[in-house]
């Protein structure tokens, strides 16, 4: 992989990216919580979901966008997207020349923080609860937790859908979810990044006493710590700004995650991704 040979400056922008749109679920809490940040996200809407396919296969398509992300200056890089951070956050990391976080340790540490009866339920893509990123990550900080994980791999494209209210969402939300919370968790990590986009549908059907885990507002806390880190804060005094760029073009669902997030994103560019 190319090195950037010139030093890092603090005002360059932090890249983002996710498979498709629910990386935007990150952006709008990096947005509140760093508001002088510049953020280039690159949503790779031409090959979403990435949930089904190989580890080989979302290894080779995190590099690539990643590398995009370089040759647009990024000053790290975020990995909004559980499934690439599960299969491919050693490489990025062993590959990248800028400071890489992903989703699924900040997840880990808000659901480890919020459980109160150690027993903690997990919810992704079948690539997600297949690497078992989640459980390492949880049992690495309490090797005494339970952890209950699930594949809803129908929820992906039900929120791509735009169903964040509907009864067949409500349907499909049950069939996944029944076993789990009989299970006797209290806590839910949302290990997807779309998934926030259904909390309000999720809480309704698991009630007040499961807590749901939404590891965007965690990992903005985990970004603002690597920045000071390696001085790499935007100034104060600079106006943050958010560019999107996607793979392929925008269809509906990015007006839904706007709405839903109280999101501008502004003009949409296309990215072309090197191979
Ligand atoms: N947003 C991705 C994640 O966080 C899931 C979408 C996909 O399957 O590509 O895992």
């Amino acid at each position: 992989m190319d090195q950037t040979t010139t030093p890092i400056s603090s005002h360059q922008p932090i890249g983002v990216f996710d498979s498709g749109i629910g990386g935007l679920t990150v952006v709008a809490e990096l947005r509140r919580r760093l508001p002088h940040e510049a953020i280039f996200y690159i949503g790779d809407t031409a090959r979403v979901p990435y949930g089904n396919k190989s580890q080989a296969t979302i290894e080779r398509y995190s590099v690539e966008i990643s590398e995009l992300l370089l040759t647009r200056g990024a000053k790290m890089i975020v990995v909004a997207c559980n499934t690439a951070s599960s299969q491919a956050l050693p490489q990025l990391e062993h590959l990248l020349p800028v400071p890489v976080t992903g989703v699924i340790l900040p997840g880990a540490k808000a659901a480890v923080a919020r459980t109160k009866n150690g027993h903690i339920g997990v919810i992704g893509t079948r690539a997600t609860v297949r690497s078992g990123a989640y459980e390492k990550a949880i049992h690495a900080l309490a090797p005494e937790v339970r952890v209950t994980s699930k594949a809803c791999p129908m929820l992906v494209p039900t929120i791509e859908e735009g169903w964040l209210q509907s009864s067949i969402t409500d349907a499909i939300i049950a069939e996944y979810l029944g076993d789990l919370t009989e299970s006797g968790i209290d806590t839910l990590v949302l290990g997807c990044t779309h998934y926030p986009l259904l909390k309000k549908a999720l809480a309704r059907y698991l009630g007040p006493d499961i807590r749901l885990v939404d590891s965007g507002e965690n990992c903005a806390i985990a970004v603002g710590e690597l920045l000071e880190t390696h001085r790499l804060s935007a100034p104060k005094e600079a106006q943050g700004s958010l560019q999107v760029a996607l793979t392929d073009p925008a269809d509906v669902f990015l007006t839904v995650a706007e709405e839903a997030l109280g999101l501008s994103v502004g003009e949409i560019h296309t990215a072309q991704v090197q191979k």
